[in-house]
């Protein structure tokens, strides 16, 4: 982990927020190189949802909902981690953690309830660890001009509750009838008081979620449907398999609202841990929103009947994905000599740059026909130029950020208009004349790609 926080602050993709003040807990920006890998993420999602489907449509609901949504949707009383301080190291834990880690010591490496070294030498102070106290993570805020007074409001801790809030009125402009999907992309907060394991667990995070509306009778087959899916998505994105697995979770795990829930698990640097989750939340929803508004939320069939749809969610965390494809990607990989190249082996299609384009030499027209491949591929990619330092030292920069293909330009492109494309797996180059470039790299994006790390 240690690595790929470094490199994620070497290379600008994310660091710290509020560094000058010294930073703020669980929380991080995301640079120039982090915003494009985020924006792919999100992009292969979407996709995912609505370009590769016709069952799922969009909605970008509000992050600030009527206070009383909390309230229906058990929130207020129910999203609470059992919190115990240590008088000792003055750390504070979740109960729950704190005894998985106790039991296996290996499963949760991140938390230490710390015995402090005492006042004689060579020993330590006990821990003394307060009785569990339940703790809500909901960030709370108000609307109005008076200080103190105004309207107690929530930011939202998951964007689900917003997509349940609008299916009624979804439903008349969406002219379908369950099975279907309402999928949106936003920003959630949570006060996490825990360790956050870099972007693992932040205070804002986005989320992609996805709630599918089914007769209650599909409600199972949909739910596998859904786990499947799910976890082809990440292997398809270039995830390791065998570093993916699905997880049914014990009755006792489940929220409050789920009947079932697996998890997309990935083995991070931390452990294996949640990536996503595949919940049933069955019609759990839906009935608490229509008793708290008094407003009947139901689909009436053409025959009259009526009937409160079940639902499925798959709920991703964007930051989370981010963490998992760089901690798979992430490679040091030996030239000999001691010479260890760090190269990001993403899929290109998340990769925030795909093609470099460099010139050899500062002069001599190079960089002038650098400019005009440039020109040429940008509109098809995204595209970077650099022509500072020699070329070994620029192609690891490459390497560093993921990018899966460098164009160089030489005397050689000045007399016969061909480049030397590098890849970066496998670092073969060939010569590829500029007319072809477009297509040959358009084609390499669009088509299969596994990761080289499988192999080895
Ligand atoms: N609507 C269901 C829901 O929110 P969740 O398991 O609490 O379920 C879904 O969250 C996903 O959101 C998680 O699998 C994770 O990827 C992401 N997530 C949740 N809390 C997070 C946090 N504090 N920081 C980063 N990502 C988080």
């Amino acid at each position: 982990m240690d690595k790929i926080v470094a490199l994620c602050k070497r290379r600008g993709l994310i660091f710290p927020a509020s560094e000058i003040y010294g930073g703020i807990a669980n929380t991080y920006d995301y640079g120039h190189y982090g915003v494009l890998l985020k924006r792919n993420v999100v992009d292969a999602w979407w996709d995912a949802m609505l370009q590769e489907r016709d069952d799922v449509v969009a909605l970008d609901s509000a992050i600030i909902q009527h206070p009383k949504t909390w309230e229906s949707s058990g929130h207020l009383a129910g999203f609470t981690d059992p919190l115990v301080d240590c008088k000792t190291c003055k750390r504070r834990f979740r109960a729950d953690h704190l005894a998985e880690a106790r039991e296996n010591p290996d499963s949760q490496p991140e938390i230490r309830c710390g015995k402090r070294p005492s006042k004689l030498p060579g020993e330590t102070e006990e821990c003394e660890l307060t009785e569990p106290r339940e703790f809500n993570l909901m960030f709370e805020t108000a609307i109005g001009p008076i200080q103190g007074g105004g309207q107690r409001v929530f930011l939202r801790p998951e964007t689900a509750q917003g997509i349940f809030l609008d299916f009624k009125t979804v439903l008349t402009f969406v002219r379908r009838k369950p099975p279907f999907g309402i999928a949106q992309v936003g920003k959630s907060f949570r006060n996490e008081i825990t360790p956050g394991n870099f972007i693992f667990r932040t205070l804002e995070f986005e989320q992609m979620e996805m709630e599918f509306f089914v007769p209650p009778d599909q409600a199972d087959e949909w739910y596998d449907h859904w786990k499947q899916a799910r976890f082809e998505w990440y292997v398809e994105l270039g995830l390791r398999a065998d570093h993916l697995r699905l997880r049914d979770h014990d009755a006792d795990e489940l929220s409050h609202y789920s009947s079932a829930t697996a998890d997309v698990e990935y083995l991070f640097p931390i452990g294996w841990s949640e990536l996503e989750g595949i919940a049933n939340r069955g019609d759990f929803d839906l009935k608490a929103h229509a008793a708290g508004s008094g407003k009947a939320i139901e689909v009436v069939e053409q025959d009259g009947t009526r009937y409160v749809p079940h639902v499925i969610e798959p709920a991703a965390g964007v930051g989370r994905s981010v963490l998992a494809f760089l901690a798979d990607a992430y490679d040091e990989e030996d030239l000999g000599d001691g010479d260890i190249r760090t190269v990001l082996r993403l899929h290109p299609r998340l990769a925030p740059v795909k093609v470099a384009i460099l010139p050899l030499v500062k002069k001599d027209g190079q960089p002038e026909l650098a400019a005009e491949v440039q020109a040429l591929l940008k509109k098809r990619m995204q595209t970077e130029y650099d022509e500072g330092g020699s070329i070994g030292k620029r192609y690891r920069r490459q390497d560093e950020i993921g990018t899966p293909w460098c164009v160089t330009i030489d005397h050689q492109s000045l007399e016969d208009r061909t480049v030397t494309l590098r890849d970066r797996d496998s670092l073969a180059q060939e010569r590829i004349a500029i007319d072809d470039l477009g297509e040959l790299l358009s084609g390499r994006l669009a088509g299969p790609w596994s990761s080289p790390k499988s192999a080895g």
